[in-house]
């Protein structure tokens, strides 16, 4: 690549829709980001366990966002390769054949659909839909979205001629091309996870149209152009190719580096995943985890996702913690940060209580709608500094309790970097590393799923070779904590009653439930 800059200089845009906003960023071909916009938009929660978001608002964030960096940077438009698109999984947009939005997304965090799925378990049987889309039926996916609307609002479904996840969606309002890629059609539990490609047999139990589907690519393929009406609203070159992109999740893995069997990240951002790559097709036979197809063509992953994860420090922070958030504006500094000094006090085990992190039901490793948070062990020693340790200690159990499975699995994870949102936390770096019982590391500049989605577009538009060589190129690490002996042991006895809780609790949960 040339390096002299101005000099046939080429630039990559990635852009990430995610639930709290869209992150736009345009790199250097090396990874190096110019010009970054965040665009904020709502989330709506009608009833509890719901949850939707407009998909327009995704589009006027994409598109202020794209129009944004490409005047911040000053860069000739025409030297930008390629666009590749990240987004939140298994959100399901419906369109009509003119191609308008039908209603609100119903996102992935929704956890409406417990009947669908149990109509998914006796139409196709569970076994066989683990073995086709490995996964059982999940509230959080598409499929059983796609059943509730049809069984709930049979006037919107009957207009609907096409059916997008939401990154989907932009493309769409890119290129005009209704196409999607692997990793992410991987979350609608319509596809043959082993073949790449949609499951006819699904579709024909379940009844729905190929038709309305999106093609599918490999996420670096080139998928479609930018069209003259986007490039006028987004400053962009009509003709811009436009490649698959990835899931948020798939983008993140190549953000971050993670792209041959071995390596794994855990991001915490409002949920937390664990990834992880692997050489062959791996299911959890449980589904306690879900396997979908990686970014990378002709590889797999493994992936676990805690539902609840930032959202739990974030829901104590705006629910207990106003002395914290008042004091960092006044200090010109995060209030997690602040209360991330206060966990520091307390030490491991909380003071001998626990947190179950399952404000939105769970996900991995206990698929169940219907579980909720839970404080265990609550006294009256306990102040706001043992809540906030606690709740931080909870997520990471949850992340070790699911690491577990991949080890079980026979995964190899010998390499675990943190990104998101939580990985801004030394305590909850130094907590996983003594869990996982290896060295976590974290990003020099942590661009996470829209540098992915920006790198998928480099080796889509031949600026590298394959995944390999772009993230060698872009993607820098340092080791940021190591597993302490003694204090793994420590955590040891938590541990194991955390994960009790959630066994002892199962029946009161299902009680709760249906009050
Ligand atoms: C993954 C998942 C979340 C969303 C939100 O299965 O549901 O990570 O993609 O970002």
């Amino acid at each position: 690549m040339p390096r002299i800059k101005g000099i046939n200089m080429k630039y990559l845009i990635g852009a990430d829709i995610g639930t709290s906003g869209t992150k736009t960023v345009l790199f250097t071909s090396d990874g190096a980001p110019i010009a970054s916009k965040t665009i904020e938009y709502p989330l709506y929660q009608p009833q509890n366990g719901w949850a939707e978001q407009d998909p327009d608002d995704w589009w006027r964030a994409v598109a202020e966002g794209l129009k944004f960096v490409v005047g911040k940077s000053g860069c000739n438009p025409k030297d930008i390769a390629g666009i590749g698109l990240s987004g939140q999984m298994h959100g399901l947009v419906m369109l009509d054949k003119s191609g308008a939005v039908l209603c609100k997304s119903i996102i992935w965090c929704d956890q409406r659909t417990s009947k669908q799925c149990a109509e998914l378990d006796s139409l196709v049987g569970r076994e066989r839909m683990i073995s086709i889309t490995c996964s059982p039926p999940m509230t959080g996916f598409t499929a059983s979205k796609i059943l509730w609307v049809r069984e709930n609002e049979p006037e919107t479904y009957d207009k609907c001629a096409h059916i997008l996840l939401p990154k989907d969606y932009i493309r769409y309002k890119l290129t005009g091309e209704f196409a999607t890629e692997v990793s992410d059609a991987s979350g609608m539990q319509l596809m043959d996870i082993g073949e790449r490609r949609w499951s006819k047999e699904l579709l024909s139990i379940l009844e729905i149209d190929e038709g309305m589907l999106a093609q599918i690519y490999e996420s670096p393929d080139i998928t479609g152009e930018v069209s003259r009406e986007a490039a006028r609203v987004t400053g962009l070159c009509a003709g811009t190719p436009v490649v698959g992109g990835a899931g948020d999740n798939a983008a993140a893995a190549v953000g971050t580096g993670v792209v041959a069997a071995g390596s794994a990240f855990t991001t915490i951002g409002s949920s937390a995943v664990i990834y992880a790559v692997s050489d062959v097709l791996k299911v959890d036979k449980k589904g306690r985890v879900h396997s979908l197809c990686a970014s990378v063509p002709g590889k797999w992953t493994v992936m676990s996702c805690t539902q609840g994860a930032g959202v739990s420090l974030k829901w104590l922070r705006d629910n207990c913690c106003a002395e914290e958030t008042a004091k960092a504006a006044k200090l010109n500094t995060d209030s997690y940060y602040l209360m991330d000094k206060l966990a520091e006090s307390v030490p491991v085990g909380s003071g001998k209580l626990l947190f179950l992190p399952y404000l939105m039901g769970e996900r991995s490793p206990h698929p169940d709608p219907d579980c909720r948070g839970v404080f265990f062990g609550l006294s009256a020693s306990h102040t706001r500094a043992n809540l906030i340790r606690a709740v931080l200690e909870g997520v990471a159990f949850s992340q070790r309790e699911c690491l577990d499975v991949f080890r079980g699995m026979g995964v190899p994870v010998n390499d675990m970097t943190l990104t998101g949102g939580g990985g801004k936390s030394a305590l909850w770096r130094q907590m996983l590393s003594d869990l996982y019982g290896c060295p976590v590391k974290v990003l020099e500049s942590d661009e996470g799923a829209a540098l992915g989605a920006a790198l998928l577009a480099a080796v889509g538009t031949g600026v590298y070779k394959n995944l390999d060589e772009a993230c060698s190129a872009a993607v820098k690490k340092k080791k940021a904590a190591v597993p302490s002996k003694e204090r793994s042991a420590e955590y040891e006895p938590y541990f194991k009653l955390y994960k009790k809780l959630y066994r002892s609790l199962f029946d009161d949960f299902k009680a709760l439930s249906t009050i």
